[in-house]
């Protein structure tokens, strides 16, 4: 193989058409004429550059040299990257397209390489394809700074108004747990989640259009960022899908013009005990000029809270979001083993009316205490969850009762009063609003507005 190959000129081409028949070698030709052979050409592909000149010639008027290496090579370059190829009927490695295509080693660097096979088995054709950038790139060849070119997050107006009766609504949900179980043998991210579910809750959502929706923790799952359960490797390293697809949900929900809540769960506060058990260095800090930012470390700050305008309340298990001056909600901390136990402690034990999660469960209980001789009610409900009920979600035991659900409450503002309603799920459906609603498996969609493939199921 030549490594300057001298392409013919349009005169010692006409010239060797003049004095030589048809059927001889491209490569006795070109000896005939005290040429070098071509190697950077086809005879094809001289005949067809000949013709761009005017020059006609039979297409079958050279034969390629059996014996000869007939490649083509290209080098591109924008000045700071270029791309190599050499393409051959047959295999050509690396060091070949270098050699072909005159890279200097001290000017360019190999970025990656690929090599392209196609044809069938007696008419192969082979490629290696090169992208290089420059060792030491020369600065004034950059494109000037543009504005990024990727969707930025309009918050749109926000739903402030009351009905005519004066009564405000906001929609919660708890417990979503955004995790994922890798099957070992393809990959591919099993959800935790239930997208169903979640989808239920956006599409009753963006019809009713609350005031407010509250997010009341565990959204996220987080398995291996705690020590207490054993976590598999089919669990671990899940968190960035997880915050790509939170994300995902939470734009969903802010794009409904809904003031949006996110009060802190369990799940959620095992960021900052790891930190505080492990790497306290980390703990509570502000990356420089941001002091008034959410750690650095912390789920607020991954899921960029400030930016899509979603109120943050930490503070586990005491941070609570008041609906109005009689209603709070709060993630929980209360458990009980028996349907009820939960609502039935937590309206005894809390002096005031709650809304919670934490427990998985659709419960509700009302107790009234007399005060003066004046009755007082105050209520505790639990709303279900959104993640799946199936054993999947990693837990204690697999068969737990646990249901799906969600909860809309119309309300006064201030001292005003307020009614809850439960919504159940079942199987992907639900009844809410007089209707009937079917949730959707989104995953293709989120596989690709989060550009994560793996989330493909
Ligand atoms: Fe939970
Ligand atoms: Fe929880």
């Amino acid at each position: 193989m030549s490594k300057q190959p001298v392409p013919w000129t349009v005169e010692e081409y006409a010239s060797y058409l003049e004095t030589h028949a048809e059927s001889t070698t491209y490569l006795e030709a070109t000896e005939a004429h005290n040429l070098k052979w071509n190697t950077n050409r086809s005879p094809d592909g001289v005949r067809k550059k000949m013709l761009r000149h005017g020059i006609k010639t039979p297409s079958d008027h050279f034969k390629a040299d059996p014996n000869a290496d007939v490649y083509q090579s290209a080098f591109e370059s924008d000045g700071n990257r270029a791309v190599a190829t050499v393409s051959d009927r047959m295999p050509r490695t690396l060091d070949e397209l270098i050699e072909a295509c005159n890279v200097d080693l001290t000017v360019w660097k190999i970025d990656t390489h690929k090599v392209n096979r196609w044809g069938n088995d007696d008419n192969p054709n082979f490629q290696v394809k090169a992208k290089l950038s420059k060792i030491i790139p020369d600065e004034s060849l950059w494109p000037v700074l543009q504005p990024i070119d990727a969707p930025v997050f309009t918050k749109p107006k926000q739903n402030i108004s009351s009905n005519k009766d004066g009564l405000f609504t906001t929609m919660i949900c708890n417990d979503a747990h955004i995790g994922y179980i890798r099957d070992e043998s393809t990959g591919k991210l099993i959800p935790t989640h239930d997208r169903k579910a979640l989808d239920l809750f956006c599409s009753v959502a963006e019809s009713l259009r609350p005031n407010t929706i509250i997010i009341n923790g565990d959204f996220i799952d987080l398995p291996d960022w705690q020590s207490k359960f054993p976590v598999g490797p089919e669990l671990a390293r899940h968190m960035q899908p997880a915050i790509f697809e939170a994300h995902w949900w939470i734009r969903r929900m802010m794009a409904i013009g809904a003031k949006v809540v996110y009060i802190e769960g369990n799940h959620e506060e095992r960021m900052p005990r790891a930190l505080i058990a492990n790497t306290q260095a980390a703990y509570q800090i502000r990356a420089a000029g941001d002091h008034d930012e959410h750690p650095v470390v912390s789920i607020p700050n991954y899921l960029k809270l400030d930016r899509l305008g979603v109120e943050w309340v930490g503070n586990y298990p005491n941070g609570v979001y008041w609906v109005n001056e009689n209603l709070g909600a709060q993630h929980g901390d209360v458990v009980r083993a028996n349907s009820g136990g939960s609502v039935s402690t937590a309206v005894i034990k809390s002096g005031e009316s709650v809304v919670f999660g934490h427990v998985h469960r659709m419960e509700m209980a009302v107790h009234t205490d007399w005060n003066f001789g004046k009755p007082r009610q105050r209520m505790a409900a639990s709303l279900g969850c959104l993640c799946r009920i199936d054993g999947v979600v990693p837990a204690r035991k697999q068969r737990n009762n646990w249901q799906q659900g969600f909860g809309i409450i119309d309300h006064e503002s201030g001292n005003g009063i307020f009614h809850l309603q439960p919504i159940h799920i079942s199987n992907g459906r639900c009844i809410a609003a007089g209707r009937m609603w079917q949730g959707r498996d989104l995953t293709n969609d989120i596989a690709r507005d989060c550009n994560y493939p793996l989330l493909k199921t």
